[in-house]
């Protein structure tokens, strides 16, 4: 079996855990940055090209795309899937649930408790009392819709600051949405990581002393916790709902219960595997391998039937070399 990672780092923690855990299962596993892959559609043969080389046949791809090459990470993603091979995560998962305003679209749709949330493209002044009073009034939160690990989600007190957060954003064409405060829940939520259809790992994190965002990189720890059941039917739904098989669900305990305010489809693990104690690059590995196993069997079962179906004479050339068959036997053959 041979294997590939979408990387752009290959020394960070995540990738040289999933190659350390590859290793063990014995399978060839390659880390290929996206960056490096040039998409070649002729007509005629679909291919990836690394330099001059073109990419061997994978048995399966697994994208851990950064947001900073979303869109071409994206291309990459797509090209493997136009070429028919197996990717955990696919693109459209990746890119549903990475917009944060789609996310929150596609979760709410499906039932699933999400913050408050209006997405602006206002200076000062246009609508803004509106949004602000749509989202239950001051403070607000203002999320950048591309952040990640903290970055470019923002708690702002005064309709003052609001306004000049939102004329800055606004001058640089950066679309922003404007969310409900979770007073209750701030400055700690649940982590939950989800593979194929279960939680394998849970943990809390606590933002440090006068910090409202809980990411392990803004600063924040994580400690093992017992998932209550509704958080863990909101993880595992929030997953489905996007067709991530690999999924951090990050869902905030607010006074009408769970909210999951995002869900991350490169998810790190760093901080979790230390929290918990277990080992979610061997959980992510034996997911991957075993549906690729999966996906194999079944594609080498579809080409036996059709080569099968290729060399077996028709019905009716069958009919009329039985019918000859019956003539010289003397046998009457039914009509
Ligand atoms: N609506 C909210 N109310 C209170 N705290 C929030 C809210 N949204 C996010 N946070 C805090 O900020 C952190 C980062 O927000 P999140 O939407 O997950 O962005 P990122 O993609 O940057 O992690 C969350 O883990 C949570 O601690
Ligand atoms: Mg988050």
């Amino acid at each position: 079996m041979r294997i590939a990672i979408l990387s752009r780092n290959k020394n960070l923690h995540s990738i040289r855990r999933l190659l350390q855990e590859a290793m063990r299962f014995g399978v060839d596993c390659d880390i290929i940055n996206p960056l490096d892959c040039q998409l070649v559609v002729d007509g005629k043969e679909t291919r990836i090209l690394v330099g001059s080389n073109p990419l061997p046949e994978y048995d399966a791809i697994l994208p851990r795309i950064g947001a900073s090459i979303t869109d071409y990470g994206l291309a990459v993603v797509k090209h493997f899937e136009s070429l028919d091979t197996f990717v955990v995560n696919g693109s459209r998962a990746i890119a549903e649930s990475r917009d944060k305003m789609r996310s929150l679209q596609v979760m709410a749709k499906s039932g699933i408790c999400v913050p408050s949330t209006v997405l602006c493209r206002s200076g000062s002044g246009r609508g803004t009392k509106a949004a602000v009073k749509a989202v239950g009034g001051m403070p607000v939160v203002l999320k950048v819709l591309r952040g990640t690990q903290g970055v470019g989600v923002m708690l702002i007190h005064t309709p003052v600051s609001l306004n000049s957060v939102l004329d800055t954003l606004n001058s640089l064409e950066e679309d922003v949405i404007m969310q409900q405060f979770i007073a209750e829940g701030a400055g700690r939520d649940y982590r939950a990581f989800v593979i194929g259809n279960q939680v394998v790992a849970a943990m809390m994190r606590t933002a440090p002393e006068g910090e409202f965002r809980s990411n392990i990189h803004q600063g924040g720890t994580g400690k093992l916790v017992k998932l209550p059941v509704a958080f863990a039917r909101s993880a595992i739904k929030a997953a489905q709902v996007f067709d991530l098989k690999i999924a951090g669900v990050d869902i905030m305990e607010s006074k009408s219960g769970p909210m999951v305010i995002e869900v991350n489809s490169s998810p790190g693990f760093e901080g979790i595997e230390k929290a918990t104690g277990m080992n979610v690059a061997y959980l992510i590995m034996k997911h991957l391998i075993t549906e690729a196993k999966k996906i194999k069997k079944n594609k080498v079962r579809k080409e036996a039937r059709k080569a099968a179906r290729k060399t077996k004479p028709s019905r009716r050339a069958r009919k009329s070399t039985a019918e000859k068959s019956g003539r010289k036997s003397g046998r009457k053959t039914s009509k």
